[in-house]
């Protein structure tokens, strides 16, 4: 791929107005959203979602996320049914997809060929003025190279894709960290939850009342068996092998293996070895996720022989996406 030079920008009225004209033209810009950073290009147009594939090396058989900047956007790609109607107007604009079929109007390369559609309304307030300047659907998946772990700033996409794309639109570090929750409602009687996300589980069970399937994931990651495509199992993976702890040991068993980092959820008690880290001050989930990716990148960037990290407790809230994550982060290769 053609080296090109990469700008980061901020969102000034005339940047915007230029981004949005190179969406148009089929161009792709990274752009800031509440979950993670997202590589957007025009949803409509086959050859800018052909370019997403291309810069991030992203497998053609995973389907890209498309955005709206208004829900009454979505009856022009998708079939609505009542759900979407009441999860939409209860969580959008907000870190939730939805997984509907889709009408013609949205090309086959975008959705891998699939006869359904992934489709968000984002919250970040310069994605959404992007969104409205350029006037059309931008399908964007996360902006990062694939398989490594998802950009939570501007400059974490530059890591992984400078050199590959134009421009970055800085918003400053993203708000939730982790991605938005996916909702299977191609089939009203049976809503499933294909990825836990920045939106509890909870939250969506109450606006349907009724629970949410989650269909079995594939053993082994095996592309050919996947179901819910995209959901390999292996996925935002440092190089740095990771070990996952449900507790991790104490102070002086860290103090030992001090070539290896420890990474707590709360910050430990002091005096700690420097080898340790922490994602929260209090252990807060939400701090935790925000921090998580950045966390992985800054370690994986060091001379670290093991990362070690321990697992969020609890099955629901924010619980569920940390350890989705970190499981993925961590299956063999
Ligand atoms: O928070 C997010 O969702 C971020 C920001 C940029 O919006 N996007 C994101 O996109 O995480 P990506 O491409 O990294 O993950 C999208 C996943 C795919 O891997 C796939 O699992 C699922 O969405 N997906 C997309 N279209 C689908 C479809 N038609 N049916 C089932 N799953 C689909
Ligand atoms: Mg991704």
């Amino acid at each position: 791929m053609a080296t090109v030079t990469t700008r980061v920008l901020r969102g000034t009225p005339r940047n915007l107005n230029r981004l949005a004209a190179a969406l148009r033209r089929g161009e792709l810009v990274a752009v800031p959203t509440e979950t993670v950073y997202g590589l957007a290009g025009d949803a409509l147009n086959p050859d800018a979602a052909d370019a997403i594939f291309a810069a991030k090396g992203r497998p053609a058989n995973d389907p890209l996320i498309v955005h709206l900047h208004d829900r009454r956007q979505l009856a022009s790609l998708a079939v609505v049914n009542e759900s979407a109607l009441k999860l939409a107007r209860a969580f959008w604009p907000g870190p939730l997809t939805l997984v509907l079929p889709k009408l013609p109007a949205v090309p086959d390369r975008v959705t891998s060929g699939h006869a359904s559609v992934a489709v968000r309304v984002p919250s970040h307030p310069l994605f959404r003025k992007l969104l409205r300047l350029c006037g059309r659907p931008l399908a964007a998946p996360s902006a990062n190279l694939f398989g490594y772990l998802s950009p939570t700033t501007a400059e974490h996409v530059r890591a992984g894709l400078g050199g590959r794309i134009r421009s970055i639109l800085d918003g400053g570090p993203c708000a939730f960290g982790l991605e938005s929750t996916i909702v299977d409602l191609r089939d009203e009687a049976r809503p499933a939850l294909l990825r836990p996300g920045a939106l509890a589980r909870e939250a969506i069970e109450a606006v349907l009342s009724r629970k949410l399937r989650v269909p079995a994931q594939p053993a082994g990651g095996d592309r050919a068996q996947v179901v819910a495509p995209g959901q390999l199992t292996r996925h935002y993976s440092p190089r740095t092998p990771l070990v996952l702890h449900a507790s991790l040991p104490a102070a002086a068993v860290v103090a030992r293996h001090s070539q290896e980092v420890f990474v707590f959820l709360a910050r430990p008690p002091t005096p700690h070895p420097a080898n340790v880290r922490w994602l929260d001050e209090r252990g807060d989930l939400r701090g935790v996720a925000r921090r998580l990716f950045a966390e992985l990148r800054a370690l994986d960037d060091g001379a670290w022989k093991k990362i070690h990290v321990e697992l969020a407790r609890g099955d629901d809230g924010w619980g569920p996406a940390i350890n989705d994550r970190l499981h993925r982060a961590a299956a063999k290769r």
